[in-house]
């Protein structure tokens, strides 16, 4: 029998909503042919399609960050405004960018699907005076050759209040990559230029793209001290893989734990230094399970630039149980250190290593992590409390850890609370017994499961539904091996 232990008085954070993000590049399908398909019979009469609105409103994300990713470092925004809409080489992934959507329409489907749009500018090719240009083009309200562009375009201000600066610098397969002392002098005029533009704008400046870069975490601490005084978030970015080992892969939430804790802990170093009062909090812009090695052996990205296509498929992984799986225990070590993490963009949304899954000009489906975001998404907003597992320990990278992964949030006005557990054990199942200590009473209402005999299922156009939630009113307190359960409560009246 083991047990997870909640404290009520104990919370860890309130979790911010920009938790609950996500994240579309100009990256294969996610756009054209994916959200964007204006021959498909249910597009609406901007081209958008309806079922795929539909699918992300179900997700209820918060931001959506646009318009990259790698892509956005060779981007130049103003290609994709205004009449005139250049065919041009997308360096980034080597394919054809046709330009139709740009800034005001993505801002147009931010509102279509209850979301907001979380900007990125070009510190690569771009300068910080085409970045101060976005912010004044996008959220300057008039009076200026770039605002009264905007609204001779047809649109108002967006008021864009979260801007990236840049992505992934540190990485060589970025356009115009540099040092961490290159970029934190470029980002930090920049962020300059950009709040004088508009002073009210947060700021994310580009952390380690991984902890598997040979910068990390020098990067962090390098770029920090250039930007402490200009940015409110940095990044980290983290994918993480299922190389043939299953009981190694379902260890990686731990592997989120300790990377979050390590950039937590420079951006500490940092304040310390900088005798700063100021907080800056983490920014985790893109995290998901993505089959990269499967990625880098197919060459995609050297294809000879006489033979490149627009749209192609591009980094399209069918997720499978026991990914979902590992996702799931994702999702709750990003809900376990919402103390420092305070945005967190799941990438990508649609097509692109992505939940929505669509045919061009057909079908669309939900992929099997679709379902661990959506109750992360819904049942995650709230009060983190303290949760301690005590079930059989498991070695993680030399550590033991509990082979039960849990978190709990309680709704801000108390009605709710939820449990999200994940036994990433390949073998044991186990019983568990879940005390609530120093809360009030609240009564069992609802279990949701995630479970299936089958690793390597997933969801086709044919076959839709095979991997789905299960829902009962009734409790089981056994957790099966590589399984996920969401146990909720109400309180008693
Ligand atoms: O999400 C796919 C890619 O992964 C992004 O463009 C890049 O930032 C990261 O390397």
């Amino acid at each position: 029998m083991g047990k997870i232990k909640v404290y009520g008085e104990l919370p860890i954070a309130k979790t911010d909503d920009k938790l609950f993000s996500s994240f579309l590049e100009h990256l294969g399908r996610a756009i054209y042919g994916g959200i964007y398909d204006p021959e498909h019979e249910l597009a609406d009469e901007s081209g958008f399609r309806l079922d795929v609105i539909e699918l992300i409103k179900e997700l209820n994300v918060d931001y959506i960050r646009y318009p990259g990713g790698n892509f956005v470092s060779g981007y130049r925004w103003k290609d994709g405004v205004g009449d005139y809409r250049p065919t041009r080489i997308d360096y980034a992934w080597r394919t054809l960018d046709l330009n139709k959507i740009g800034i005001n329409e993505f801002s147009e489907y931010t509102q279509k699907t209850n979301t907001k749009l979380m900007g990125a500018v070009n510190l690569g090719t771009g300068s910080p005076m085409d970045a101060a240009d976005l912010v004044e083009y996008c959220n300057f309200p008039g009076g200026t050759e770039l605002s009264d562009m905007r609204i001779s375009h047809g649109y108002d201000a967006h008021d864009i209040k979260i801007w990236c600066l840049g992505n992934e610098m540190d990485g060589d397969w970025q356009t115009c990559a540099l040092s961490a002392d290159d970029y934190g002098k470029k980002a930090k005029e920049a962020a300059k230029m950009m709040k004088w533009v508009d002073p009210s704008i947060e700021l994310v400046g580009v952390g380690s793209s991984s902890c598997r870069m040979d910068t990390y975490p020098e990067w962090d601490r390098k770029v920090l001290e250039y930007l402490y005084d200009y940015v409110d978030y940095l990044s980290l970015h983290i994918y993480f893989e299922n190389e043939g080992n299953e009981q190694d892969f379902l260890k990686n939430a731990y592997r989120l734990n300790n990377f979050i804790d390590a950039v937590g802990n420079t951006v500490q170093y940092v304040k310390t230094l900088k005798r700063s009062s100021k907080k800056v909090y983490l920014s985790l812009d893109e995290w998901n399970i993505w089959n990269y090695t499967r990625w880098n052996e197919a060459g995609y990205g050297e294809k000879p630039m006489n033979e490149l296509e627009h749209a192609p498929k591009l980094l399209e992984d069918n997720y499978t149980y026991i990914d979902a799986i590992a996702f799931a225990s994702l999702t709750i070590s990003i809900l376990n250190n919402s103390d420092k993490v305070k945005i967190a963009c799941l990438a990508q949304l649609v097509n692109v290593i992505a939940p929505i899954l669509t045919e061009t000009n057909g079908r669309v489906i939900r992929q099997s992590i679709y379902y661990p975001f959506q109750l992360f998404s819904k049942y995650g907003r709230g009060i983190v409390l303290t949760t301690v597992n005590k079930f059989d320990d498991i070695e993680v990278d030399g550590k033991r850890e509990s082979s039960v992964i849990s978190c709990c949030v309680l709704s801000e006005d108390e009605s709710n609370l939820t449990i999200f557990a994940v036994n990433i054990d390949m073998v044991k199942d186990h019983e568990l017994e879940i005390d609530l200590i120093d809360l009030k009473d609240y009564k069992f209402v609802e279990e949701i499961k995630l479970e299936s005999d089958d690793l390597y299922a997933t969801n086709t156009f044919d076959d839709p539904e095979k991997i789905n939630l299960q829902h009962s009113n009734k409790v089981n307190f056994t957790i099966n091996p590589c399984s996920y359960k969401v146990y909720r409560y109400e309180l008693e009246d």
